[in-house]
């Protein structure tokens, strides 16, 4: 007997999924291919469908540097775990040598210093990011061309059983575990290649044909190049990252003054509110543009022309709670200067002129939005009746 036929929709994807892509959105600019990278290893992993006795993903960023590679990691960190500082982070370029592996995986009993060194991978390490619903951990080995042969060889073997054995025997289960893996690799290549291809007079309906594969030819080939075939194997997926382009700096200064805003309500005694106008944006982006560092240089430029004189602001006390700062461009100083407005005024101009209104704070680690302080609250409200 036939029954009706139903058909599926193989591409919905479950709304946890689903939240997850959101909020990724909200932190990374661009880079779509790595986005959708993340979104299938987390669907793939929640409905159960991880290749037993294997790590649930291993996953190589390609690109150049300060394209979000490693933003990404701690980004879906903040999102599934409440912390951007939930991976295990190892830094290559630190484990050059046999006694710097020992701090990876501590040193076999017997040996001098044994007792001393608390291996950074361990089954308790990757636990503490477990919860009830979420039994996943992230491991995340930057800038592999820096690997040591040591390091490699444990590398190859994570990759390939799932497991760790640490110096004193004890071994590690990794098959709850993603490893990702960054780096800058071929970002040379690609630079000239998105310098040539942004050179030409493109008509607008017609986007520099091909550059995209370009790129991540240019990138997958550099990375076959320098590492074995026997590595590049085992990978479940390699993602080139793109350079990024101005919109994609703007976004990201927004996404940074962002975090910024948040930081500064996150403080103890003194939050406030600050919107930066839009001559002191365009001067952030200016200073904070290199093609060769990517965001890294923007976010510098951010350090120095406003994280270090708020600071100043806050430590002399000249900011109070429930302050509002305007933060703006003055070429007759050739800086941006800070000032203050009262509560009441600030709550005037920011009905009178929403594009004046303290910038959004986007995403915080629980992927809300944040609210103002209390106080600030308060104090607008007042101003409204
Ligand atoms: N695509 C992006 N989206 C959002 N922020 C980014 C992006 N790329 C870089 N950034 C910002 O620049 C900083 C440096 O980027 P990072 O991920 O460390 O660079 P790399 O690609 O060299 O690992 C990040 O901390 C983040 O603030
Ligand atoms: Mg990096």
């Amino acid at each position: 007997m036939c029954t009706q036929p139903v058909i599926l929709d193989s591409t919905l994807r479950s709304s946890g999924a689903m939240e997850f892509e959101e909020a990724l959105r909200e932190k990374i600019v661009s880079q779509e291919e790595a986005l959708q990278a993340m979104v299938n290893l987390y669907q793939v992993f929640s409905a159960g469908l991880n290749p037993p006795g294997r790590p649930v993903g291993s996953l190589l960023f390609l690109g150049p540097t300060g394209s979000g590679k490693t933003r990404i990691v701690e980004a879906a960190a903040e999102i599934l775990f409440g912390d951007s500082r939930a991976v295990i982070k190892v830094d290559c370029g630190e484990f050059q040598h046999s006694h710097e592996i020992a701090k990876l995986i501590g040193s076999p009993p017997g040996y001098l210093g044994h007792r001393e060194t608390h291996p950074l991978i361990t089954q308790e390490a990757l636990a503490a990011t477990h919860t009830d619903k979420l039994k996943l951990s992230f491991l995340l080995f930057d800038e592999i061309e820096k690997a040591s042969d040591a390091l490699w060889q444990l590398l190859l073997g994570m990759l390939d059983k799932a497991t760790l054995t640490l110096g004193d025997n004890r071994r590690v289960d990794l098959s709850q575990t993603v490893i990702f893996m960054t780096s800058n690799l071929g970002g040379a290549e690609i630079m000239e290649l998105m310098q040539g291809g942004m050179g030409f007079v493109q008509p607008e309906d017609k986007p520099a044909t091909g550059l995209d594969e370009k790129v991540e030819r240019a990138a997958v080939e550099a990375a076959r190049r320098k590492f074995s075939p026997e590595f590049m194997n085992r990978l479940d997926k390699v993602v080139v990252f793109h350079a990024l382009q101005r919109h994609q700096l703007e976004e990201i200064l927004q996404i940074e003054l962002g975090r910024l805003q948040q930081r500064v309500l996150e403080t103890e005694k003194r939050q406030f509110l600050f919107h930066v106008t839009d001559a002191g944006r365009q001067f952030l982006l200016h200073e904070g543009t290199d093609q060769r560092y990517g965001a890294r240089h923007l976010k510098r430029a951010i350090e120095r022309h406003v994280v270090f004189p708020l600071a100043n602001l806050l430590a002399t006390e000249q900011v109070r709670m429930g302050d509002t700062l305007c933060i703006d461009w003055d070429k007759r100083v050739g800086r941006l200067v800070f000032w203050k407005q009262s509560a009441e005024a600030a709550s005037v101009t920011n009905r009178l002129n929403p594009k004046l209104a303290p910038i959004q704070v986007v995403g915080t680690a629980g992927g809300r939005s944040a609210d103002a302080p209390a106080i600030v609250k308060a104090r607008g409200a007042a101003s409204h009746k």
